[in-house]
């Protein structure tokens, strides 16, 4: 996903934006470009590829006298990923520059009627349409400009404009697209995408909501609505996460840091919620009492990738402990058919970012039809935090490897959390069940702490094994069955390996027909109440010679007997296995996606926000 960085005031503008850039190349991204104002003259550089390359490019300027200027990642939607499709975006003049992450729906027509007035077009984007609208409205004040030209303008976006005509002023606006805020002591202003591009330079941070228009200058900044012009009162909110916390800290990817940080997220989530004595939950931030709790009638997990994964398992969950049908439906599914719900629906929203596109539409929807939502997320002041009924934060810290892993046994952690105070508000759970799985949650940080090291030099001849594969399958049943996904979305998405998770009784559907001595097949079987089913399908594989590896209960002989590939995972409270068996699955896929030589932090074509359709 694009990312933006925009910076006005007193220090050395280039090297700002690079080092926010770079906090951003999280997002994914394929080509980037950097502007500021030089002697009045706008100095433009953009290049195809990695940072790297724009760096290497611009080496020398770093210590340019500039004081404002925009920087940008881009994720190409309109127009291939080069450099004359990279952003910045010029004027006919060349004198204002537009970033922008989002898309312009009604670009082709906006693009004819400006040609057909004499712009010139000098890229393939649908970004470019905006420099030139603005343009044609700029009559010496770039914010009243860019307010007008946004009045012909479908579409999301999240922007960064500048004007050499006003050398001190970058306007900034957010519609359906993140952007935030950085405001200096120093009277500096700064503006991104994401809150790690302005950690290194300060932790007061503006959250813009949509149709927000914001002017910032050396010394001050100012927000109003975008249409109406109207001033509006922003609070600036202290962002407690320092830089430090969002670099690898000595591991070799972000992702593996994130792997070992589960320990501390878990515990993260939980702190403050659980009583560890009785098992009680309290979740005082969503205003649930047991008259709402047992008004709910149907609950509705709404997420997409890896965060639906874990609405999946929180339906096993839910359902058995709460005793309120479920249903899981994937966010672009879920936008566009027909939706039954009402004031007696809980919809749930499961999103790290809390910027996903279409798990923020369900929302909208969702709330348009007078369902009670609640977001599950990690990104505090995010776009669904703000327009959920109530938001139950993970607070796993920032997740910056595409892949996620910390981020979901979190969401994994906070929707055991959520099943345990409907339970107990609607007195499903008994006090002694809930004080017996209160009581393993609690214990569940620093098991994981003991057991990463383990699994991690384990699993390590295993990877080397299967590095080389062409396909994988995953098995499971009952909540082990979206861990098979799960464990299938990470290896394909880091290592390229094409992996499928499938129901373990799904197998004689169909997938059976794939296995032979090349197919690996990977099969979750803890000692749950559907162990002997999963053993069954086990020996199905088995007697078709597939590769088998398993991960299963520690001490397990009769997994030892059927191959001697086998995981041993502790035995714990079974409804703590889906947080426990993401793990070493986790491990696996990394280790051979560096056995492979991939890029694990930022896998191709994948983006950290899916901030577009
Ligand atoms: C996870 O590894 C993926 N990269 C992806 O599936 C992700 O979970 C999905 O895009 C949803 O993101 P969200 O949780 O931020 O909404």
């Amino acid at each position: 996903m694009c990312g933006i960085v925009g910076y006005v005031g007193s220090m050395r503008v280039v090297p700002i934006i690079l080092e926010g850039l770079k906090k951003l190349e999280y997002r994914g991204y394929d080509s980037s470009g950097i502007v500021y104002l030089y002697e009045g003259k706008l100095c433009k550089h953009r290049c195809e590829g990695k940072l790297a390359r724009l760096e290497e490019k611009i080496d020398g300027q770093r210590d340019v006298l500039s004081h404002i200027g925009l920087g940008h990642t881009r994720w190409a939607t309109h127009g291939a990923p080069t450099e004359r499709n990279a952003h910045p975006h010029c004027d006919c003049t060349g004198e204002l520059v537009v970033v922008h992450n989002g898309i312009i729906e009604n670009y082709q027509s906006l693009r004819e009627e400006l040609q057909q007035k004499g712009h010139l077009f000098s890229s393939d984007t649908d970004t470019e349409v905006l420099a030139h609208l603005i343009e044609e409205s700029l009559n010496g004040d770039l914010a009243k400009a860019v307010t007008k030209a946004l009045k012909k303008v479908h579409g999301s976006f999240a922007l960064g404009v500048m004007w050499a005509g006003q050398p001190d002023t970058l306007v900034a606006v957010r519609n359906q697209s993140p952007l935030v805020l950085g405001i200096q002591e120093g009277g500096g202003c700064l503006l991104a995408s994401d809150i790690p591009a302005l950690l290194p330079f300060t932790r007061q941070m503006v959250f813009l909501d949509d149709e927000e228009l914001a002017v910032l200058r050396p010394g001050g900044w100012e927000v109003m609505k975008l249409h109406s012009g109207r001033r509006v009162k922003k609070e600036t909110r202290t962002i407690d996460w320092n830089a430090g916390m969002a670099e690898k800290a000595g591991y070799k990817h972000f992702m593996l840091k994130e792997i070992f940080e589960q320990p501390q997220s878990v515990l993260n989530t939980i702190r403050g919620r659980l009583d560890a004595e009785s098992g009680l939950v309290r979740f005082s931030e969503l205003g649930l009492g047991r008259q709402e709790a047992e008004a709910i009638r149907r609950i509705v997990l709404v997420a997409c990738g890896t965060s639906w994964h874990a609405a999946l398992v929180g339906k096993y969950w839910l359902e058995k402990w709460a005793g309120i049908p479920v249903e899981v439906d994937i966010a672009s599914e879920f936008r566009y058919r027909r939706l039954l719900l009402d004031e007696s629906s809980l919809v749930i929203l499961i999103s790290q970012s809390g910027e996903t596109a279409d798990t923020l539409a369900g929302l909208r929807l969702a709330k348009k039809m007078g369902a009670r939502v609640i977001a599950i997320c990690n990104v505090v002041g995010s776009t669904m935090t703000r327009e959920a009924h109530g938001t139950i934060y993970t607070h796993a810290g920032p997740e910056i490897g595409v892949a996620s892993t910390k981020a979901f046994t979190s969401q994994l952690a906070a929707l055991l959390l959520l099943t345990l105070s409907l339970g107990q508000l609607k007195e499903t759970v008994a006090p002694e069940a809930s004080r017996e799985l209160g009581a393993a949650l609690v214990e569940l940080p620093a098991l994981l702490e003991t057991e990463l090291p383990r699994l991690q030099e384990e699993i390590e001849p295993l990877a080397r094994e299967y590095a080389a594969s062409r396909d994988f399958l995953y098995l499971g049943r009952g909540s082990m069955y979206p861990i098979a996904l799960e464990g299938a979305l990470k290896l394909k998405e880091i290592s390229y390996i094409h992996a499928e998770g499938y129901a373990a009784g799904e197998l004689k559907h169909g997938p059976i027909a794939l296995i032979d001595r090349e197919m690996p097949v990977l099969a979750l079987v803890p000692r749950d109440h559907v162990y002997e089913k999963v053993v069954s399908n086990v020996e199905e594989v088995r007697a078709r010679l597939g590769r088998l590896i398993v991960v299963g209960s520690k001490g397990d002989r009769a997994l030892r007997k059927i191959t001697d590939q086998a995981i041993e995972m502790p035995v714990v409270h079974q409804e703590l296995n889906p947080i426990l068996y993401a793990i070493p699955l986790q491990l696996l896929a990394y280790q051979i996606a560096v056995l492979r030589g991939c890029d694990v932090d930022q896998p191709r074509n994948l983006a950290k926000s899916v901030t577009v359709e």
